[in-house]
């Protein structure tokens, strides 16, 4: 059976789809077949970013209405094999933890990892895919108010149960690089009260990445960043170092 890994972040737009869609790719990269489920409603966005917007005939909409299979909504990436996609509906539904257990029950034997892309903030929807989870993923931005959100995130993980829970620093100015781990990093990580496991930096080209449809470069700053990230989820001891 897959492992269930959950990205969320408290508050929006700090990199939780950024973050599922390439640790995705990474994770495939490993051989580890991957499925991302955006539960974003009304908000896709990672069709864009793995390039099947054209491809799309069913969502995740369509399978809360029982309008089409789980299978009929899997949408392979055309750049990265072994990555696959539900993209959220296309208009505002809730997605209960029936729904996304139903899902994991008939596709994960087909998976090694599905990756649960959250929506920002902390309400039921949260909850439902937590209750779901094996790994809970924070995404904050060093931004204070994002480190306020991903404490309160970590919080309601726990209180659903996922016990295993990191914290993904993303967006973090590369001046951070030459300071760490002076009090910057480390109290970004003591606000939030989680274990860190990863460091993405700032950088236009995850930005024209996702904006693209293509994968990132492979001498980029992220990419051995989200290699390194792919592996620890794999249960690797990789140090936390910055490359
Ligand atoms: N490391 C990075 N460097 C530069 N831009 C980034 C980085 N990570 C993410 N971005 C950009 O930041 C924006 C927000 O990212 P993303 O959509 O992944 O956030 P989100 O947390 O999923 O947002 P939402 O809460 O709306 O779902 C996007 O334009 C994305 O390309
Ligand atoms: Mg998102």
């Amino acid at each position: 059976m897959s492992k269930i890994v959950l990205v969320t972040s408290g508050k929006g737009g700090v990199g939780k789809s950024t973050v599922s869609a390439l640790l995705g790719e990474a994770l495939a990269y490993t051989k580890s077949r991957t499925l991302i489920i955006e539960l974003d409603s009304g908000l896709r966005s990672l069709d864009v970013a793995l390039g099947v917007s054209e491809q799309i005939l069913f969502d995740m909409g369509d399978i809360i209405r029982g309008s089409c299979s789980t299978k009929d909504a899997v949408l392979e990436c055309p750049f990265c094999p072994g990555l696959s996609l539900i993209t959220a509906a296309a208009k505002s539904v809730s997605v209960t933890e029936d729904v996304i257990k139903k899902i994991i029950a008939e596709m994960g034997f087909l998976y090694d990892y599905i990756i649960l892309d959250c929506p920002a903030g902390i309400g039921t929807e949260l909850s439902e895919a937590a209750k779901c989870s094996d790994i809970g993923l924070v995404v904050t931005t060093p931004d204070p108010s994002a480190v306020r959100g991903a404490r309160a995130a970590g919080a309601v993980l726990a209180s659903c149960g996922v016990k295993n829970r990191r914290l993904i620093i993303e967006r973090c100015p590369l001046k951070a690089k030459k300071l760490y781990p002076l009090n910057n990093l480390d109290e970004i990580i003591d606000g939030t009260e989680i274990q860190l496991i990863s460091v993405i930096w700032e950088d236009p080209d995850i930005r024209n990445a996702m904006d693209s449809g293509e994968p990132i470069d492979d001498t980029g700053l992220n990419y051995e960043n989200f290699r390194a990230l792919a592996e620890r989820i794999r249960g690797k001891y990789i140090p936390l170092g910055f490359k």
